[in-house]
């Protein structure tokens, strides 16, 4: 029934490389036994002025897609009732039994710093009525979640997702144009990625189908590593993406959860991938992929770059599928929803892996450099003048001299210094400087926003005025 020539490889089954960037040591423990204790927290990162660009990239284009498909940008809080994710993401799960930031709060409840947000859309769908909007409700979301994993190369504590979230219809091809959004991001960044899908059917024939699968593996039960046999008693499902290497070759014999979908789940899926061949999205099915959450029903999906070599270092730059049940399992409505997240550390290191570089922010082309505390006074206001007009400036208001300024001025390139001294104060005057010719003329202060316009615009064409005074300025 399906394409068995799109059966995923056990990628996982590699032999795993050495993590290229796991930390050495330890810095935060390393920090407190030296005195110093302001280490960043393992697992914390600073995001960096200097690494602003790729990161805007990736949020401008999530926003613009978003947006282009009416997609409703929504804030959830940070900070939960940890019974929210408990009983979302289930209690056998890693993310709920390992990886919870849970602590009590002065209230003496006990709340988690979210570890994703789907639960969350899913309790502010039922929290402002949302079911008695028009359906779907479509909404997205772009921030911080934290899990207490083992720090490694693309896995953080606290990372950040961009979320896509459709309530209210069961179709299809909902499922199908969530996957074609996030291709539609991807290819806006120029990543090449690929989907991996299955379907994981209704919480009935998935019973029908772990009975099968438990009696599969306790006859081999011998040969479990201690992780996976917990796995076979808590939470069988999850013993699919064991990465247990006897586990992966034992899979190869395992019953597959495509043969046990009832005839409505199978219709799903192959509507859901009928679709993606008509819009052309490549993908390829993995019957091994179960997502580490529990309130999934029919389509999985997660998508990786499609060069991944599948070393088993953190690869998925998203995943999502169907959650049919959650609304209803939080005490809304039943309602079917369909979504997916995107993580926004692995998108901005494939990007830099590309050599994929953020436009270049447009640089000032004018600086002000003053010369005593009353001219710093005349510029603080000069310089809204031109922020007003569109005329970005640069300054040095720590500087003194005059000849540090201009240092600074032609490290920037631009191409005009205003410069304004006592004197020029005293006679409402400004010095407009032409940075390569090195010409200069004295000009009305309240004139020279607008002089300064009319040269950036009209340069050749508004040459520097006969009578421009031919001021030498001393070098300091
Ligand atoms: P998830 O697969 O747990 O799904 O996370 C989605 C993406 O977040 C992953 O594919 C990965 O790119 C990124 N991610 C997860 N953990 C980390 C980490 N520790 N460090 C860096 N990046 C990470 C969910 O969270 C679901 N809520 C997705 C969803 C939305 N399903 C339906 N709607």
């Amino acid at each position: 029934m399906y394409p068995k020539k799109k059966v995923a490889p056990q990628k996982e089954s590699a032999p795993k490389k050495v993590l290229k960037e796991e930390p050495k040591k330890d810095l935060e423990e390393e920090a407190e036994k030296s005195g110093k204790t302001f280490e960043l927290l393992r697992g914390f990162r600073d995001i960096l002025p200097e690494d602003q660009g790729r990161w805007n990239l990736v949020r401008d284009t999530i926003r613009s897609i978003a947006e282009s498909y009416s997609f409703d940008r929504i804030d959830l809080p940070i900070l939960e009732r940890s019974d929210l994710f408990q009983r979302t993401i289930g209690k056998g799960t890693d993310i709920v039994e390992k990886e919870m930031y849970v602590f009590t709060d002065p209230s003496n409840r006990s709340v988690a710093l979210r570890p994703e947000a789907t639960a969350s859309a899913a309790r502010a769908y039922i929290s402002h009525g949302m079911l008695d909007r028009p359906q779907p409700v479509k909404m997205w979301y772009l921030g911080p979640m934290f899990r207490h994993d083992r720090p490694q190369a693309g896995r953080y504590r606290q990372f950040y997702q961009a979320g896509f979230e459709s309530f209210g219809v069961d179709e299809p091809i909902v499922d199908a144009q969530l996957i074609v959004i996030a291709h539609q991001i991807f290819k806006q960044l120029g990543l090449d990625v690929k989907v991996e899908i299955n379907s994981i059917g209704t919480s009935e024939c998935r019973a029908a189908y772990l009975t099968e699968l438990v009696s599969y593996f306790r006859a081999h039960r011998s040969k479990l590593s201690e992780d996976d046999k917990r796995r076979l008693q808590k939470n069988p499902l999850r013993i699919l993406d064991s990465k247990e290497e006897v586990t992966r070759e034992l899979l190869q014999g395992a019953p597959q959860i495509l043969d046990w979908l009832d005839e409505k789940s199978k219709e799903h899926f192959m509507k859901v991938l009928e679709f993606l061949e008509e819009v052309d999205v490549p993908y390829v099915l993995n019957p091994y992929l179960v997502r580490g959450l529990d309130y999934y029903t029919h389509s999985v999906f997660e998508f990786v770059l499609a060069d991944d070599t599948g070393d088993g270092s953190q690869s998925a730059l998203g995943g999502g599928g169907r959650y049919d049940g959650l609304v209803e399992l939080l005490g809304g409505r039943a309602t079917p929803a369909c979504g997916f997240a995107l993580g926004l550390e692995r998108i901005v290191r494939a990007l830099e892996a590309k050599g994929v570089n953020p436009p270049e922010r447009p640089q000032p082309r004018v600086f002000f450099a003053q010369l005593g505390d009353a001219s710093r006074r005349v510029g603080l206001k000069l310089y809204e003048e031109f922020r007003q007009a569109g005329i970005p400036v640069a300054e040095a208001f720590g500087k003194n001299a005059l000849k540090g300024q201009l240092e600074a001025a032609n490290k920037l390139g631009v191409e005009l210094t205003l410069i304004l001294g006592q004197k020029e104060v005293l006679d409402g005057t400004i010095i407009i400087r032409e940075m390569e010719s090195g010409a200069q003329e004295i000009v009305d202060v309240k004139k020279v926003v607008g002089l300064v316009k009319k040269k950036l615009e009209l340069d050749k064409t508004v040459p520097f005025s006969d009578t421009a005074s031919a001021l030498i300025l001393p070098n300091s």
